[in-house]
């Protein structure tokens, strides 16, 4: 599948920002922004606090957004005594489409292992939703020359199990966690880079499977920065934090293709 057959999807992860008033106007902001052929170049995806979900899933519902309901975390398990914790299934039934699985601050600040990461990949496919696998250096990481070792181990430790035909339906997201949050962007070529080696990686456990899963580059995008990174082959699209709190710049950055011209 050549690069632009692979449909860009653009993230919005909210974190832990938006009670469920001010996620229905942001999520109701957003879909009137777009028009029907930003939602033929683009899928869009936002990612809001469990505690909105259901508002926002009735919102999608009912205005008949092209918006997908994305969730920031899950367990592994079906159901069980895990106090505090939400099952893929529970998140499906939601229509939830898309769960982002072992973003950096779930890594860094609340003890996500690898293995963690593989478990609960394997669970949202189970349950038919699209994990966002994340993965990414650290500053030492990077200075130390040790990006391309840590980001390929964290691929294969988090695909490890998996079916061939899923892989090929996955999405990857290449997180630099020094570009996160602080406005300091990896450059288009170093993006590049690294999104290209985690395909490269893809096509060692499946071959086939490479071309087609979504890798997406995350960190301080913005507007004003989006256009060149979509401009890169192996860059499928965005995991946005910050800049997707905001409906209008999130639009703008879904509306890269018009800056490009
Ligand atoms: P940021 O966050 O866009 O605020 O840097 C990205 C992310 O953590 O997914």
């Amino acid at each position: 599948m050549p690069a632009d057959a692979r449909k860009p999807l653009i993230s919005g992860n909210w974190k832990m920002h938006l009670n469920h008033f001010e996620a229905l106007q942001t999520v109701q902001k957003l879909h009137y922004a777009l028009t029907k052929a930003d939602f033929d170049a683009v899928d869009v995806t936002v990612h809001p606090p469990f505690t909105d979900l259901r508002t926002v899933q009735t919102a999608i519902d009912s205005d008949h957004m092209s918006i997908a309901l994305g969730a920031q975390h899950c367990h592994w398990e079906e159901k069980g005594a895990f106090t505090g914790e939400v099952a893929p299934v529970m998140l499906a039934k939601l229509q939830v489409r898309y769960v982002i699985a072992g973003h950096s601050e779930r890594r860094q600040l609340f003890g996500e292992t690898d293995e963690m990461v593989n478990r609960k990949v394997r669970a949202i496919l189970a349950a038919g939703m699209t994990p966002i696998m994340c993965v990414g250096e650290t500053l030492e990481e990077r200075e130390a020359g040790a990006t391309e070792e840590k980001v390929v181990a964290q691929v294969r430790a988090g695909l490890a199990g998996l079916a061939r035909e899923a892989i090929g339906t996955l999405v990857i997201a290449y997180e630099p966690i020094w570009a996160i949050g602080t406005g300091r962007t990896a450059t288009p070529e170093d993006a590049l880079a690294v999104c290209g080696l985690v395909r490269a990686e893809v096509g060692q456990i499946a071959r086939a499977e490479a071309a087609s899963i979504r890798v997406q580059y995350g960190g301080s995008v913005k507007a004003t920065n989006i256009a060149e990174l979509m401009a890169a082959p192996d860059i499928d699209g965005a995991l946005v934090g910050g800049a997707s709190l905001d409906s209008d710049e999130f639009a703008r950055i879904v509306q890269f293709r018009l800056q490009a011209r």
